[in-house]
């Protein structure tokens, strides 16, 4: 692809874009359309913005398809959004394969409809990782509150059977970064460098607050379902444009 650079060439080391697919429902109204018709659009976008990323070399994206408060929703939105991810795994899973995209999903699955985490079983299975130029992480009954408290329960399990195997000092160890990290259900993508927000609002919304420490945040009015290749390009710019310290000084300084 003229003027894509490869991914160990990319000067900005942008490994990792995470997007809150927002804005779908007021895309919708506006339109005197219903919100699932919002949600269809949003999801007609990713697919078309999942073509441009792969142009890109930018080997990790996380998209926050459905979040843990989402539940709060009518029933009727909440299925059609089970639809649409149905209809997404099944239907573009060969496109997905052909193309190396991997399919990831982080988040607590064992709420999600049987036919949707059926559904997910497969797509991750036949999108292997191995030969994968694009890894498409999907965010369902994600929340990141809950996944922290996942992480620290399954080192809890793990401390007890060390305790329990009489392994005394890998029992007490204190817990580190790297190990907190391993158990969350990103796990292992490497952090987010950059935060998309499409829909205007300035929040994180519960969304990769771990994996997102020092990411780049921003925030854009133009609507999920409006999300173009240009629009991307042009956080990409403002991205490019950051002097990214992680605590420390500016190499001008
Ligand atoms: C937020 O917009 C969006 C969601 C809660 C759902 C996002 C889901 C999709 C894009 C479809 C899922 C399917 C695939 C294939 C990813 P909002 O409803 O909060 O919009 P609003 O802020 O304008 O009301």
């Amino acid at each position: 692809v003229p003027g894509a650079e490869k991914v160990s060439e990319r000067k900005d080391n942008l490994k990792h874009i995470a997007i809150i697919l927002d804005g779908n429902g007021r895309w919708a109204e506006k339109r005197g359309l219903s919100r699932s018709e919002g949600h269809k659009e949003g999801a007609h976008n990713l697919d078309r913005m999942l073509e441009y990323f792969l142009t890109l070399n930018i080997p990790y994206i996380s998209l926050y398809a459905f979040s843990t408060e989402n539940w709060k929703r009518p029933v009727a939105e909440i299925s059609g959004i089970w639809k649409l991810l149905n209809h997404f795994f099944k239907v573009r899973l060969d496109h997905c394969v052909k193309n190396g995209i991997h399919i990831k999903v982080s988040g607590d699955l064992s709420k999600l409809p049987k036919l949707t985490q059926s559904a997910i079983r497969i797509a991750s299975a036949k999108t292997g990782k191995s030969k994968a130029r694009l890894t498409a992480n999907f965010c369902i009954n994600y929340g990141s509150r809950n996944e922290i408290l996942h992480a620290a329960g399954e080192i809890v399990n793990e401390r007890i059977s060390l305790f329990k195997n009489g392994k005394l000092s890998d029992a007490v160890k204190p817990v580190n970064e790297e190990e907190l990290s391993s158990h969350l259900y990103t796990s292992p993508l490497p952090d987010v460098d950059l935060m998309i927000r499409p829909g205007g609002e300035s929040r994180i919304s519960n969304f990769l607050l771990w994996q997102s420490a020092y990411a780049e945040i921003y925030v854009t009015p133009v609507l999920w379902p409006d999300f173009n290749e240009k629009e991307l390009d042009k956080a990409i710019r403002w991205y490019k444009k950051r002097d990214r310290r992680f605590g420390g000084l500016s190499d001008t300084v």
